[in-house]
């Protein structure tokens, strides 16, 4: 078969600068196919905890140019919009374009739900959902223009439910609804958003858990992040075949991880008792339907149209 390649497209990976870190080998192997890649990163963070050294973007960056490729630093921060305006302008500053845009920075503290920080709750949301909605929201009109784009939010196996992990994984649910939402939106102009859920052993795992944990031991010997950038790089690819899905790639092991709908009953006059009667029925996966992408379009509803004029201070 013959390689995919990425030459004349621009590539930002944001939180790209760890190492090891899943951006990381995002980015080298766009870098290595001929993207004209942004690696972006804030460096460190203050309010990180047990982080070992510092992520350089620059130095992500020096690797990829040291391979043949070409790559640029960003060092700023996703968490507002005119941080993530600053990220996409380096990438149009430099490159001329935006083509992928792989929303991979992120944070994850772990913590009982009646323990965790009013602040550190809200900087899960920050980095990991708003972060990825303010970077897609200025790549969209150029992506928009040009009609073509490729997003691929990083979310987690979390999304499904952890205990401890609360904020981080309601952060990660974000994000694959704001995959779903973007690819029903982006359709019609060429723009493809996807998700893929990874998993390797970076500076935010071993931050994480304890220096003996067994699964810090399994992440080390088994879970390169090399492993999870094949899916990441495929679904940024412009023969990239599915829009609004999302892939886990952990350890050389691929799936479609997607929400189904099962059968239930349809009874117009239902009442809380029919519910107890027929709960089997609405609970019986057999014959369950993966929802499609075609239920969340709004075209046809009627939307009234946006008018954001009452809130002129919000609003650019
Ligand atoms: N490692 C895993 O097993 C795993 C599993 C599931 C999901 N993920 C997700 O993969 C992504 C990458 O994580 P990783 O494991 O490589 O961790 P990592 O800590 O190595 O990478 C995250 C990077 O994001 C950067 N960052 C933090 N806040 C930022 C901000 N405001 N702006 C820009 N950059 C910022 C950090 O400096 C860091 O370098 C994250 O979204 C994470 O939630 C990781």
């Amino acid at each position: 078969m013959e390689r995919l390649r990425f030459d004349g497209k621009t590539a930002i990976v944001t939180g790209a600068g760890g190492n090891p870190s899943l951006g990381r080998a995002h980015a080298l192997l766009l870098g290595a196919r001929g993207a004209n890649v942004v690696v972006n990163d804030i460096g460190r963070d203050p309010e990180a905890r047990h982080y070992p050294g510092e992520a350089s973007a620059e130095t992500v960056a020096e690797e990829i140019r040291a391979a043949g490729g070409n790559a640029i630093a960003s060092f700023d921060s996703v968490t507002s919009p005119e941080g993530a305006e600053a990220i996409i302008r380096t990438a149009i500053d430099a490159f001329g374009r935006i083509d992928i845009l792989i929303n991979n920075a992120g944070i994850s503290i772990g913590a009982p739900f009646g323990e965790i920080s009013t602040r550190d709750i809200q900087r899960h949301i920050d980095v990991n959902l708003m972060g990825s909605i303010w970077c897609s929201r200025a790549a969209w009109p150029h992506m928009k223009r040009q009609g073509y784009g490729r997003i691929v939010n990083i979310t987690s196996s979390s999304m499904t439910g952890f205990a401890n992990q609360v904020a981080y994984a309601a952060s990660k649910g974000g994000a694959w609804s704001l995959t779903r939402s973007l690819a029903a939106e982006g359709q019609p102009f060429g723009i493809k958003v996807n998700a893929v859920s990874p998993g390797g052993y970076t500076r935010l795992v071993i931050s994480t858990l304890e220096a003996d944990s067994p699964l810090l031991a399994h992440s080390q010997e088994n879970l390169p992040p090399e492993l999870s950038s094949p899916a990441v790089a495929f679904l940024a690819h412009e023969t990239c075949p599915v829009t609004g899905e999302c892939i886990d790639s952990v350890g050389g092991e691929v799936q479609r991880c997607y929400i189904s709908r099962t059968k239930g009953f349809a009874e117009r006059d239902h009442s809380i008792e029919t519910i107890a009667a027929r709960w089997a029925e609405v609970m019986d996966e057999h014959g369950a339907a993966c929802v499609a992408l075609a239920d969340m379009d709004t075209s046809g509803w009627g939307l009234r149209p946006y008018d954001a004029s009452l809130q002129k201070e919000f609003s650019r």
